[in-house]
């Protein structure tokens, strides 16, 4: 067996699932998880009537480019969304199952597995990063959001002898969980870091349209191109239409920018076999082309925050977030109160459920920065996310 496997460690799910074997949840309240980061709004119809309309599209194998309809459809929106110079859709766009296995894939790709390879990830993080980098040779290096500067990684943080073994970068932004969006400074740092000791930066930014502010969030490419950098060069950015356009099951994002590299890429995912079915990808070119739905989505989703947050901002230390679909809360402000027992007991009292932050960060420099937080997902409808409000507020004021 490949031993890196033994590497991986247990999804945050399962952890969760661990710390709640043999507690049962007052039966007199039903269960409400704010725990999974799973959207729930209902998929678009028009977006649903596109995929029956194409199932025609079953009957052939796809291309791993894709069509040239959906390529086109993805440049568009990229061109109006972030305001970009035209984009080469043969040579800088690629679709994908989902940003999920394309973050995965891309480390496969650029890693080249040498002793002290590492792959720098945000603390806490997405878990994939980790996996991709152990399973490409490498070893993760996490660097600790910092709540000082709206969570951005601090990369000044980082030793001088770190970065020349840095072969490639991710972040995420929005952020998962903090729902922290980099700014054009954030980024003029790292494209400097990137352009001295050669690293690809992978900009995850799969909640982008999901946002609180008046503007959208600065996109990886955007910051590029405002910084007056061509070409992209050592930069991928992944997004995708699972909660812009509430299809999680349809598996349907892409990537782009440096064609040198997604050229390799593309190498890496013909032998792959990562090629999206021509159903979803006609279906995904409709999804792209309309942005009423992606503006209606956001306004549930702002209606959403604006009643829940200052709700628990009366018993937690919790923020409105840039963007993204989660509060990242403090647990333990007003109590001493670890995250993991504060998600049993108001499991165990209130059938809420939240996942602890420990469990989407590791311990790094002597400390665990998700330790006194939980994430919730603010994904089921309002009503439920409100009623959850509720209990959180009453159990916390118990404590
Ligand atoms: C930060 C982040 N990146 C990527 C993904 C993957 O999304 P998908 O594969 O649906 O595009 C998720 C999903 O939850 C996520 O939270």
């Amino acid at each position: 067996m490949n031993p890196l496997l033994d590497k991986l460690q247990p999804y945050p799910f399962e952890k969760l699932r661990q710390l709640f074997a043999g507690v049962t949840p007052d039966p007199a309240f039903s269960p409400i998880s704010l725990g999974i980061g799973e959207p729930k709004h209902p998929t678009p119809p028009f977006i649903q009537e596109a995929l029956a309309a194409n199932l025609s599209g079953l009957a052939s194998y796809p291309s791993t480019l894709g069509s040239d309809a959906l390529r086109g459809a993805i440049a568009g929106w990229l061109e109006r969304r972030y305001g970009l110079p035209p984009l080469d859709p043969a040579t800088q766009i690629l679709p994908v199952n989902g940003s999920r296995e394309a973050l995965f894939a891309l480390a496969q790709t650029v890693i080249d597995p040498v002793p002290g390879a590492l792959v720098m990830c945000p603390n806490p993080f997405y878990q994939i990063y980790e996996g991709a980098a152990y399973l490409a040779g490498a070893t993760p290096y996490f660097v600790n959001s910092d709540p000082a500067r709206n969570f951005a990684p601090d990369y000044r943080s980082v030793p001088a002898e770190v970065w020349p073994r840095v072969q490639l970068l991710y972040l995420c932004s929005p952020g998962n969980p903090t729902g922290a969006v980099l700014t054009l400074e954030d980024w003029k740092e790292l494209f400097a870091l990137s352009d001295r000791y050669g690293f690809v930066i992978a900009s995850d930014e799969c909640y982008s349209e999901i946002y609180f502010k008046d503007t959208a969030p600065l996109g990886g490419l955007e910051a590029a191109h405002k910084l007056g950098r061509s070409g992209y060069p050592r930069l991928i950015a992944f997004s995708s239409l699972s909660k812009r356009s509430n299809v999680p099951g349809m598996r349907s994002g892409f990537v782009a920018g440096d064609a040198e590299i997604l050229k390799k890429y593309l190498l890496y995912r013909t032998y792959h076999g990562s090629a999206m079915s021509p159903s979803i990808q006609a279906a995904s070119a409709v999804a792209w082309n309309d942005e009423q739905h992606v503006i209606e989505n956001r306004q549930k989703y702002v209606a959403k925050f604006n009643q829940v947050t200052p709700l628990l901002r009366e018993v937690l230390d919790v923020d409105l977030p840039d963007a993204g679909f989660y509060l990242w809360a403090k647990v333990d402000g007003r109590v001493a109160i670890s995250d993991t027992e504060f998600a049993k007991r108001l499991h165990a009292e209130y059938n809420v459920t939240v996942l602890p932050g420990s469990y989407l960060a590791r311990e790094a420099h002597g400390a665990n920065p998700g330790a006194n937080r939980v994430r919730m997902a603010l994904v089921a409808e309002v009503e439920e996310c409100l009623e959850a409000a509720q209990r959180i507020v009453e159990f916390a004021r118990k404590l």
